[in-house]
């Protein structure tokens, strides 16, 4: 990935994990995102990071008792600021078109947020398949082993294991998963692990970084990159 991943689009200057925070993202030159994939009720693979609606929309309840027919109903841009009211909780199908043509990289974070593995890992691949994503400009992510476990073993798409904190089997796990990175919380990564993970030869990024003194102390030590809601260039 880059040095500098806009974490769930750009969260910092628009809504997250919308169209309008993506479209932010690369105005403002970044070359990678990360976004936050989950399941609506009837199997439909949107955008959205947490388990309800309630923070992020105009809505309550949980993003499994939607279907794609109600996404027309619900603002997911006004709780942000005014001037994204009417944004809608975007498909991933819609929101893969629209990374592939503004010719963004992209890491594709699996949230099961209590639906089944395989069923999510299903919907990903179809619709990757169907938008004809470029799979060098994707990398597939959980903190849900079971569901990268799942996606490696259905794919060749390349797959970061994605930890809040490092677990002494890390490096198992990676192996199963065949990952190209590690993804970490930055404040709770020690120097020494980034030396473990850099030695072992894989791309290690943090998460979430908002400061640029931070961003390049880690870089310092060793991170590849850093995850943050704002561009913090470069
Ligand atoms: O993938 C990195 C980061 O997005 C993980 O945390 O909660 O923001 O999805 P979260
Ligand atoms: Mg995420």
């Amino acid at each position: 990935m880059s040095r500098i991943i806009g974490h769930r689009g750009l969260a910092g200057k628009a809504p997250e994990n919308t169209e309008a925070g993506i479209r932010l993202a690369a105005e403002q030159g970044l070359k990678w995102i990360e976004v936050d994939v989950t399941l609506l009720g009837d199997g439909t693979p949107v955008l959205f990071h947490d388990r309800r609606l309630n923070r992020t929309t105009n809505k309550k309840g949980r993003v499994t008792s939607l279907t794609c027919s109600e996404l027309e109903t619900i603002d997911v841009g006004s709780w942000f600021s005014e001037q994204f009211s009417g944004e809608r909780i975007p498909q991933l199908g819609a929101a893969l078109k629209l990374i592939k043509k503004l010719g963004l990289g992209l890491n594709l974070e699996l949230k099961t947020n209590g639906c089944s593995e395989p069923r999510l890992v299903e919907a990903v691949l179809k619709t990757v398949a169907e938008v004809e994503f470029p799979t060098d400009r994707l990398l597939v992510s959980s903190f849900n082993y079971r569901a990268l476990v799942h996606f490696s073993d259905r794919s060749d798409i390349q797959v970061g294991c994605l930890f809040e904190r490092l677990p002494l089997n890390w490096h198992k796990k990676a192996l199963r998963v065949n990952a190209v990175s590690i993804h970490l919380h930055g404040k709770r990564t020690t120097k020494r692990q980034i030396s473990q993970v850099k030695s072992r030869g894989y791309e290690l990024y943090c998460y979430t970084v908002n400061s640029l003194t931070f961003a390049r102390q880690l870089t310092g030590y060793g991170v590849d990159g850093v995850f943050s809601d704002f561009p913090l260039l470069h």
